[in-house]
């Protein structure tokens, strides 16, 4: 049994059948249901809400796994918490005092995520990466589902991982944007261990299949 984890993003799902969608999650081979949040300021889009997440909580029997796309997220730690919240990722861009933050997020008792965005270098986590749990990597620039692929990510994935043996560091890396059966298998190689994937797995004609064909790539 493999330790990679995939977790569809929800942002790609038909929030008209938003139940059925979660269940098919549920169901499928999936590891975690990925959680878009988008403010429109920290990126140029706005996703969904609270009320949206407390929707997904309650059909949902996998772990949330939470990505914040907004600005001054330590407002929203505790509101994540009650949500349900298990990994609750902050945006690096986003946060003034890091250190801070992450100790907020475990202090309510979630696992801490940091995400980077494409422009932003691995060196800058050497002092945190040791309280990080997650470090989810966008390989696309966040906002939008649907984009392309950025090849550099796997450069960045190898010196993340270097950077966590270094450290002796526990914390995983997760892979966020244009994820697909075409470069699913090589990211893991690379050193990847969650693989988000939205469009790939929604837009597809059979969702449950879709899942099954990434989780037997990266077996
Ligand atoms: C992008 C989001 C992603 C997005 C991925 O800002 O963070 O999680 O839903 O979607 P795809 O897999 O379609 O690139
Ligand atoms: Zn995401």
């Amino acid at each position: 049994m493999s330790h990679i984890k995939i977790a569809p993003s929800l942002l790609a799902a038909d929030f008209g059948n938003l139940q059925r969608d979660v269940e098919m999650v549920n169901q499928s081979e999936a590891d975690w249901h990925h959680i878009d949040i988008m403010d429109g300021v920290f990126v140029p889009n706005i996703s969904y809400g609270m009320p949206v997440v407390k929707t997904i909580q309650r059909h949902a029997t996998k772990p949330l796994d939470v990505h914040l796309m907004i600005v001054d997220p330590d407002r929203y730690i505790k509101t994540f918490a009650d949500l349900g919240a298990s990994v609750l990722s902050v945006h690096y861009e986003a946060c003034n005092h890091l250190h801070r933050t992450l100790q907020a997020i475990k202090a309510e008792g979630m696992k801490a995520g940091v995400a980077i965005n494409p422009h932003t270098n691995i060196s800058l986590l050497e002092d945190t990466i040791k309280d990080i749990d997650l470090v989810c990597l966008m390989s696309v620039n966040p906002g939008f589902g649907g984009q392309s692929f950025i090849v550099n990510t796997y450069e960045k994935i190898r010196s993340l991982k270097a950077l966590i043996n270094g450290k002796s560091a526990k914390t995983l890396i997760e892979i966020d944007g244009g994820v697909t059966s075409k470069n699913a298998k090589a990211l893991v190689d690379a050193g990847a261990d969650v693989l988000v994937a939205g469009s790939f797995v929604f837009k597809s004609d059979n969702p449950t299949q879709t899942i099954h064909e990434l989780k037997e790539l990266v077996y």
